[in-house]
């Protein structure tokens, strides 16, 4: 029989697939479309401390076989947040709170407040542009370390950094907030993209440039996952571009311990039960017992 059960650090998930940040909604919207119980965490949309209004439309537009968002973490900020999140132990899944911020304080702020809704776990979104400083955290090791830090120092929960495939060095990154108390890492969030529309002769979002999603970012992130699980010791979420099991495969053979799944959802609300289905039927082709055993397989050689 197919064991999904994977360990991400001290974090024990009874399946190794999650749904991305942002792209199943509150999550409590997400439970009327598809069944919760495939998956072994759902992540929340971003939330900040005050409200983000998000930028305007046009926010998401195709481009070749991916997609384009530009949505800007449009939220309600963390204090109305909390009064219109129903309780999350209700849900048929773990859920993450995924804490946005301008500075470490705002992220320690908003994760304290996720924490305090009873959410398993906090993923640090550290790759949506920095207004402060105009760039993200993500690319920027000390920062991106400041920032696990001040919320380390607020929760207990596991914490795990989200960051960026457009980081110059991923490996100084993930080094970085690990030092600084991250339990794991989400490799990867979107890549900078942009479109033009022709017959407007404009950009395609609202925002310019937006982050490119979907199967042709699955290289791009899997290589950030190889580059990380070679030369450090952390747990790893695979992101980008999953459509099948046997992408997944390719991410924990890469290192990955588990994978989130993003843009698939749009198109395929349920794939997420499909993808476990095929990731258990290529376990069983391959008289693969745990998925342990897939974690970094491709690092043996
Ligand atoms: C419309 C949209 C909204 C997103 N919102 C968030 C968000 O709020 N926070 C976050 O960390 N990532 C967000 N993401 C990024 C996804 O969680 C995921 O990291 C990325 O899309 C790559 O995975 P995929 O190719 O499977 O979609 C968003 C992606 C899309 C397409």
């Amino acid at each position: 029989m197919f064991d999904g059960r994977v360990a991400l650090g001290n974090l024990a998930l009874r399946s190794p697939i999650i749904a991305a940040a942002g792209t199943v909604g509150s999550v409590y919207d997400f439970a009327d479309v598809t069944a919760l119980s495939v998956y072994g965490a759902a992540v929340t949309k971003s939330v900040s401390h005050m409200p983000w209004a998000g930028r305007p439309a046009p926010r998401v537009a195709s481009a070749g076989s991916g997609m384009l968002n530009g949505v800007g973490i449009q939220n309600p900020g963390i204090d109305e947040w909390r009064t219109n999140m129903p309780d999350v132990s209700h849900l048929s899944v773990p859920v993450w709170g995924s804490a946005v911020g301008s500075d470490p304080a705002e992220f320690a702020l908003v994760s304290k407040g996720l924490a305090a809704e009873g959410v398993q776990a906090i993923e640090v979104n550290l790759s949506c542009p920095n207004l402060e400083l105009g760039t993200m955290f993500a690319l920027d090791p000390r920062a991106a370390g400041q920032v696990m830090a001040a919320v380390r120092a607020a929760t207990d929960l596991p914490i795990g950094a989200k960051l960026s495939p457009n980081s110059e060095d991923i490996v100084k990154v993930a080094r970085a907030v690990t030092e600084a108390g991250a339990d794991f890492v989400v490799l990867t969030n979107t890549v900078w993209g942009m479109g033009i529309d022709l017959e407007a002769r404009t950009p395609k979002l609202s925002g310019q440039v937006g982050g490119y999603s979907g199967p042709p970012v699955k290289p791009i992130a899997l290589r950030c996952v190889w580059e990380v699980a070679s030369a450090l010791d952390v747990p790893i979420v695979g992101c980008g571009g999953i459509r099948t099991g046997e992408d997944v495969v390719e991410y924990l053979m890469a290192g990955a311990s588990a994978v989130a799944i993003g843009t698939v959802h749009f198109a395929e609300p349920r794939a997420g039960k499909r993808i476990l289905h095929e990731l258990a039927a290529w376990c069983r082709r391959h008289d693969v017992e745990t998925l342990r055993e897939l974690t970094g397989a491709a690092h043996s050689l």
